[in-house]
């Protein structure tokens, strides 16, 4: 499947992008990934580390040494799985209070346990987060992790703009669209490999084994570093920082920040 658009984001492009992310995944986000997110949540920290060789840690290492937190801030992890980030967050920073929502309850359940064995506490709200429970300006900081991908980006992120104070900062990493052809083409194949290898050592479900393909197809249509910098311009956020990491830019964090008022 190859993406013929150009680099260049632009509102009206944007726009075609987020359709044909719907039309192509819209089944595919209601009914396979909350099922595979049934499945994993045992092995899902163990499984991410095995399927990148050990470099998840590196890339969650540091996307958290990114993000600025003082005492008293009041955090969102959207899209918070299993609490990994909520948690490492709580440890860089006790003084913070933080909300995860997530809509899989199997993933918060273990959040929630391994939460307590780190001796921390995370309020967890089981919700879809194209609309997020929470009234304007409720939160410091927001971070998405490993999630975009899954969503339909031209109603998250207008979400978490509004729920951000003025002045806050919203920390966003992924697996994202490479900027260049030959990392796309080594990426690639190594995503499948890794989907299947660790489908096999953990004995996944015939779902989570099937999901090779959609997850390959789901960054070829999501964004490069750079159009993801232009969409956060376009949604409002200001004081955009990109940084591409791991293999010339197969993760990439940003950080930006909403307006003061
Ligand atoms: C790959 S996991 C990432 C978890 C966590 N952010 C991390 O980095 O470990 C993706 C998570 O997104 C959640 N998710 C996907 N689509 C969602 C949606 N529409 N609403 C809420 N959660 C969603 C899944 O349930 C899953 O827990």
């Amino acid at each position: 499947m190859k993406n013929i658009e150009p680099a260049s984001m632009t509102p009206l492009r944007f726009d075609q992008r987020e359709q044909r992310r719907r039309s192509l995944f819209s089944h595919t986000w209601g009914e396979l990934i909350p099922k595979v997110f049934e499945d994993v949540p045992k092995y899902y920290r163990s499984g991410n580390i095995v399927a990148s060789l050990g470099l998840w840690e590196l890339w969650v290492w540091q996307f958290v040494k990114t993000i600025k937190l003082e005492p008293g801030y009041k955090a969102l992890d959207v899209c918070a799985g299993t609490n990994d980030i909520g948690i490492r967050l709580l440890r860089k920073q006790a003084g913070i209070s933080l909300t995860a929502i997530d809509r899989s309850k199997e993933m918060q359940e273990e959040g929630q346990v391994r939460a307590g064995k780190y001796g921390v506490h995370i309020d967890s709200i089981i919700q879809d987060v194209h609309q997020l429970p929470f009234p304007d300006q409720s939160f410091d900081v927001v971070t998405l992790q490993a999630a975009s991908r899954h969503l339909q980006m031209d109603k998250v992120l207008p979400e978490i703009l509004r729920v951000l104070k003025p002045g806050g900062h919203f920390y966003h990493c992924d697996m994202l669209k490479p900027s260049t052809p030959l990392v796309e083409w080594f990426y690639l194949r190594f995503l499948r490999l890794s989907v299947a290898w660790t489908a096999l050592l953990f004995k996944s479900t015939e779902t989570s084994k099937n999901c090779g393909i959609y997850f390959k197809d789901a960054i070829m249509n999501f964004y490069t570093p750079e159009e993801l910098t232009e969409v956060f311009r376009m949604v409002g956020f200001r004081n955009i920082v990109c940084k591409k990491s791991i293999w010339g830019g197969m993760v990439g964090f940003h950080k930006s920040q909403r307006p003061l008022d």
